[in-house]
């Protein structure tokens, strides 16, 4: 991946336990294709040696703002002037309130508020134990560096290097690395409201067995981060898979075909788009039995009878919200073979407006697969890539078609 190739980022690290989780967010930040300058403060060098940032990022790190190796012994400036952004991890209370008044009397401040406001943003990684995060001052802090233009980021919950539990640790560096990914990406869906279904679903015989299908949800996922990256609200119902949900995306775990309905029917009138890519099983076991069925012996097998499910997608495409256009349904087609006519019949039959086909061998479980949509003017394919660059393509294309 080289989500950040070309970005130049400032990393400041002020004093915190959590200048360790600066150290993997760097390295992060390096295979993701960005080129890193580390500045630290004092107080960050009893946490974690420059060496190691050094070594890390491939650059000498800087921490005064007397260090001479400028030309114009200005680091300050230069410093800001050459990144696309600038990220304090951890950014510590004491820090922050720093920056709040326009303090700058160490390097790491000083270049903070040299910064050219309106092209380079500053992105705040809070660390800090939960009392002091809490505490009143901190909070007024965080609100007013936020209407000065900083993003200040969340902070993660649980226990915390002094022993205490509760919110304040600093998110975790594959977090830090998708908000600052997601930062750079394009806001097309910014003010919407996205549903997702993904994976597939789970349709019990009794309580211990079922029937389900390959899909890994890979894609769904895939989507609903690229949505939230996008900028968009973004829910996504889940089958029951093993994947981590994306940073941001309100997740909403199912199991059968008509938990997912219910799920969907719960939420459809407020969304401005809903993108069907769960493997939904067409039937379900006409009844489930209460207790798991036992063998007796006699070696007959269990008659299972099944009944169908109801069509998700069909159901939200025939909304009236949908009808007039209010909102934009997207499905997906998993063929095997003459993957254009199917994926055109199945758009008609659905009733919605862009239709997603693929290889259904070629994208269960895979990280890459290839998309063919089809709307109503014709069909554009998506060549072979990653689930994400797919994602994004695919946003970016049912971001075009939403009205304004
Ligand atoms: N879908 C749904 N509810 C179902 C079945 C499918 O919402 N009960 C959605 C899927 O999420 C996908 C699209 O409909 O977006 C196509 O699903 P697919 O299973 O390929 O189509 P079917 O209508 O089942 O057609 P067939 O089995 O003939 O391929």
């Amino acid at each position: 991946m080289s989500d950040l190739a070309g970005k130049h980022i400032v990393l400041g690290l002020s004093g915190g336990v959590a200048c360790y989780k600066a150290a993997e967010f760097c390295r992060g930040l390096i295979k993701a294709g960005a080129t890193v300058q580390v500045v630290m403060t004092e107080a960050a060098e009893h946490f974690i040696t420059p060496v190691t940032m050094q070594a890390l990022s491939g650059r000498p790190v800087y921490s005064s703002q007397w260090d001479a190796r400028e030309g114009n012994n200005m680091p300050h400036i230069n410093l800001s002037r050459e990144a696309d952004a600038i990220v304090i991890a951890p950014a510590s209370a004491d820090f922050m309130a720093k920056l709040l008044h326009g303090r700058a009397d160490d390097l790491l401040s000083l270049l903070c508020l040299a910064r050219p406001i309106e092209r380079v943003p500053l992105i705040l990684s809070p660390a800090m134990n939960r009392e002091m995060y809490a505490h009143p001052a901190t909070q007024r802090n965080l609100a007013q560096l936020r209407a000065d233009g900083a993003v200040v980021l969340g902070v993660g919950a649980g226990e915390q290097a002094c022993g205490e539990t509760g919110d304040g640790r600093m998110l975790e560096p594959d977090e830090l690395l998708q908000e600052l990914i997601a930062h750079f990406q394009p806001k097309r869906l910014a003010g919407r409201h996205v549903l997702i279904t993904a994976g597939p679903t789970y349709e019990a015989i009794d309580p211990v067995r079922g029937i389900t299908n390959r899909s890994s949800g890979k894609m769904g996922f895939a989507l609903a981060r690229a949505a939230r990256e996008a900028g968009a609200q973004v829910t996504l119902v889940a089958g029951p898979v093993a994947l981590p949900t994306p940073r941001g995306v309100q997740r909403v775990d199912v199991a059968s075909a008509l938990d997912m309905q219910r799920a969907v029917q719960a939420s459809a009138d407020a969304v401005d788009v809903f993108i069907a890519a769960a493997a939904v099983a067409d039937w379900r076991p006409a009844s489930a039995a209460e207790r798991k069925i036992k063998k007796d012996g006699s070696g007959d097998v269990p008659a299972l009878a099944f009944v169908e499910n109801p069509d998700i997608l069909a159901g939200v495409a025939a909304s009236p919200r949908a009808q007039q256009g209010a909102l934009f349904c997207v499905g997906f087609a998993a063929e095997s073979h003459d993957l254009l006519a199917h994926a055109q019949a199945k758009r008609e039959r659905k009733g919605v407006p862009l239709l997603v086909g693929n290889i259904g061998p070629d994208t269960f479980g895979q990280d890459h697969n290839a998309l063919l949509l089809v709307d109503a003017s014709g069909s554009t394919e998506l060549p072979r890539a990653d689930k994400l660059s797919l994602a994004r393509a695919l946003v970016t294309e049912i971001a075009r078609r939403l009205p304004r």
